[in-house]
């Protein structure tokens, strides 16, 4: 999604927005421009479709100097991903703004300044904003007032960043809804739209609250709340950079993702299972509360949801419901009394989630818990518990070490819920023996990568495929099915396994592969009598199957022989086997794996 760079320094600039919006790049995004204020006052501005590599060809051939500058990658939402709708947009040779986020009434803003006679470059929402801020600028407002004046005629999320040819010691910078950071330097200071972007010029970091409008200089910043009133905001400082950034012998940062597992697992484990402070020290008192858990979450994160109502309901034993964020904000829910709402997110920024936690706010909530990646991130803020995963930045926009770390986080919350009663049930000596197990079962399961590779092989010419599970491990088909349609743009669904007769067994043929994912749980039987109904129609089976589970190889049956495991490490090791496959299937079909087309990722507007 749309993601922002704002420079103000002694220093030339240009490299550093450059190097910022690279950084942005895992976002996702589909155009990319630098717009900065030169040595003689002069608006420079420079925009393309396509990546940020066709911007630094064009710098390279025309550079660009100063000590300001704003930079924007865009991620279409109004009009196509042009140059004409690239950000930054400009008023005349006057201002130049970027804009994260959406502006819900832009046409009836646009509307009335095409009647005061302003002409419009672009069909995005975002050009509204800069001729608002001409108005105001022209009309002798500073452009802190112009920025303070026009944000409360704008209905929608924004983060944005503006600078003015005629005031080049500052830039202005405001966030509502979307998110935004200052990064605090020595003679410099920047902004992002998450601290990875200027990583490499700072370690400190100031987090911008809701309404807050920032001015960055040499010297520092000015920092202003909603009502307009000073308002001060702690620093933080981060430790060195994470080698997550960093490929090293990998092609692609999904794979390399995909192997830091055993890694990340064993840090995000390497927390004690049963001391529920690691959700925050108010997390003791919380969960004596709980008597029933709601979960919100989106697309990958909404998978780990699911399988965690598994746990829940069986190990805790109190009601547990899952529901995609973007349906739950718009709809009517009943909340059961002694609630704990749970979130769940790899970015910390995802709209929906985050505006579904804000609304799910009543008298029977006793508690709002983020299962979260990204430290400080929007979601994070607005809850009373935090788990914070250790999976380390994740670059690639299919989600792979952030999803297994939330697993993991979830199992530790059923493990602590558990504690005032139905742990018994959960024994306590197998759960930690289970978990402490993970990190080499994920590298046994590694291990079998050429075997899937092979397997992937039979898939790059279909343009369907089905998955199907049982149980818990249903929202792993769901999970296996998400990463091969959004990374191989193969068309995939997921169905537990004894739905296939009540309607999708009429797409079976020999052109549909069948995805089966067949732990050796009390369902096999019913899986395998479900897995015959295939075969028996001609579809083409790739069973993921407990080496236990007595599967063998045969005409149109591909077997996986994957280690045994219990249900506990089950999702995570057969989620591992299936982040594979799609690799694979992707690498062969030549798609972008880490940038798959119209994905972003940190999905901050609706
Ligand atoms: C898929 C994927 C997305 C995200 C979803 C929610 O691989 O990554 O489906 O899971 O956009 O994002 P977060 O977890 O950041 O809230």
């Amino acid at each position: 999604m749309c993601g922002i760079v704002a420079a103000m320094a002694k220093r030339e600039v240009a490299d550093i927005l450059l190097e910022g919006l690279r950084r942005l790049e895992y976002r996702g995004y589909d155009s990319a421009g630098i717009a900065m204020i030169d040595h003689d006052g002069g608006l420079q501005l420079h925009k393309y479709s396509g990546k940020v590599a066709i911007l630094e060809q064009a710098l390279a051939l025309e550079p660009m100097q100063g000590g300001i500058g704003i930079a924007h990658t865009r991620w279409a939402t109004h009009g196509q991903p042009n140059a004409l709708n690239a950000h930054p947009h400009v008023a005349g040779n006057r201002l130049a703004l970027v804009h994260n986020g959406i502006i819900e009434n832009h046409q009836a803003l646009r509307q009335q300044l095409e009647a005061d006679d302003t002409a419009f470059l672009s069909e995005t929402d975002t050009e509204v904003i800069v001729h608002l801020l001409a108005k105001a600028v022209n009309g002798g407002a500073t452009l802190l007032a112009a920025v303070q004046q026009v944000i409360p005629q704008l209905n929608g999320a924004y983060a944005l960043a503006v600078i003015d040819t005629e005031n080049p010691e500052q830039v202005v910078v405001a966030r509502q809804g979307s998110p935004l950071v200052l990064g605090v330097g020595i003679g410099e200071t920047f902004a992002g739209s998450d601290t990875l972007a200027l990583r490499s010029v700072t370690d400190t970091f100031v987090y911008l609250e809701e309404g807050d409008v920032a001015v960055l200089e040499v010297a520092g910043y000015q920092l202003f709340a909603a009502n307009g009133e000073p308002v001060e905001r702690p620093k933080t400082r981060l430790e060195a950079e994470h080698e997550s950034q960093v490929l090293g012998d990998y092609d692609h940062y999904m794979l390399k993702e995909i192997h830091e597992q055993p890694a990340r697992l064993a840090d995000t484990l390497a927390l004690d299972p049963l001391d529920c402070t690691v959700f925050g020290p108010r997390a003791a008192a919380i969960f004596g509360q709980v008597s029933a858990v709601q979960i919100l979450a989106c697309g990958t994160s909404y998978h780990a949801g699911l399988v965690a109502r598994h746990w829940i309901e069986q190990y805790v034993g109190i009601p547990c419901q899952v529901e995609v964020a973007s349906e739950y904000r718009y709809r009517q829910s009943v909340t059961l009394p002694g609630t704990l709402i749970v979130t769940i997110s790899q970015s910390g920024e995802t709209a929906d989630t985050l505006a579904a936690l804000k609304i799910a706010d009543n008298d029977h909530i006793v508690g709002r818990l983020a299962i979260c990646n990204v430290d400080h991130s929007a979601i994070v803020r607005a809850s009373d518990l935090v788990f914070l995963t250790r999976a380390g930045a994740e670059i690639g926009v299919a989600s792979t070490k952030a999803f297994t770390t939330q697993l993991v986080a979830l199992q530790l919350l059923a493990a602590n819920l558990g504690r005032n009663g139905a742990l018994s049930t959960l024994n306590n000596e197998r759960f930690c023996a289970t978990l402490r197990g993970m990190p080499d079962a994920v590298a046994q399961v590694l291990a079998l990568e050429p075997t899937i590779k092979a397997m992937a092989a039979h898939f790059t010419l279909k343009h369907h495929a089905l998955f199907l599970g049982r149980g818990i491990y249903h929202p792993i088909a769901m999970e296996g099915a998400l990463k091969l349609k959004e990374i191989s743009y193969i068309h995939a669904e997921a169905y537990p396994a004894g739905e296939l007769k009540h309607g999708p067994l009429a797409l079976v043929d020999d052109d549909m592969p069948v995805v089966a994912v067949a732990p050796n749980d009390e369902l096999l039987e019913k899986l395998r009598s479900n897995l015959e109904e295939v075969r028996a129609r001609g579809g083409e089976l790739f069973v993921f199957a407990d080496e236990a589970a007595g599967f063998t190889a045969g005409e149109g049956v591909h077997v996986l022989p994957m280690p045994h495991c219990s249900d506990m490490a089950g999702p995570v090791i057969y989620t591992v086997a299936l982040q594979l496959l799609s690799y694979y299937v992707a690498l062969a079909k030549g798609t972008d794996v880490d940038k798959p087309r119209n994905l972003a990722k940190s999905v901050t507007v609706e």
